[in-house]
């Protein structure tokens, strides 16, 4: 079974992109690597992010790894939070505060549109190598459901009645920003295998 590297501690993302993964994938932590510290990001886009992410760690543990970032872009807000997400509303990754900013930012606005996108940024090899997944859908009004984290309580996906938190992995990863873009991750995976 292959091991990749994964650059999160985020249980819930460890969770989903696993699933997605398969049994053919072992994910490993950063931490199950010795990297305890919390991982750079200070880029201005979720490519440059993700693109620092994977780098770190390549230099700190010498191994092939990829690393995602994730932007919630608010057509309203000209696509705010976007790179900002997981520090909105304060330095640190507090879910219920960015989602009561979020709200807030919106009250009064007819114009609910909103996306996830997912950028991948995968090291293999030396080489480098970019996925990117998207899924379109609103912001409503109240938060919604358990499940999931961040902005989930608060985004319903097109074609769907229920947020991504009332939804368990396997149906979020159905249309899931994160989910399209590990699927690409996968096939490009695969395809190599077939090359060797
Ligand atoms: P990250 O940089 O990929 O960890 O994502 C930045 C922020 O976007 C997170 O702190 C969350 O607030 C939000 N986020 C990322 N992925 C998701 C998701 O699948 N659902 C809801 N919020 C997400």
């Amino acid at each position: 079974m292959a091991e990749l590297l994964f650059a999160t501690n985020n249980a819930h993302k460890l969770a989903e992109v696993q699933a997605v993964l398969g049994d053919g994938y072992t994910l490993l932590t950063p931490r199950d690597c010795g990297v305890e510290e919390e991982i750079p990001e200070t880029q201005p886009t979720l490519e440059g992010n993700a693109s620092q992410k994977a780098h770190y760690l390549r230099e700190r543990t010498g191994r092939d790894c990829f690393a995602d970032d994730t932007g919630l872009e608010v057509e309203a807000l000209n696509g705010a939070p976007g790179v900002h997400s997981a520090r909105y509303a304060t330095d640190g990754h507090d879910f219920a505060a960015n989602n009561r900013l979020l709200l807030k930012n919106l009250e009064g606005a007819e114009n609910r549109r909103a996306r996830f996108r997912t950028v991948i940024a995968l090291l293999l090899d030396g080489e480098e190598y970019r996925f990117e997944g998207i899924v379109e859908g609103r912001i409503i009004e109240h938060e919604t459901g358990h499940e999931g984290f961040g902005y989930d309580p608060l985004f319903i996906p097109d074609g769907y009645d229920r947020t991504f938190a009332q939804m368990t992995t396997e149906e979020k990863n159905a249309v899931s920003h994160r989910a399209r873009a590990v699927r690409k991750l996968v096939e490009f995976l695969h395809g190599r295998k077939g090359l060797k």
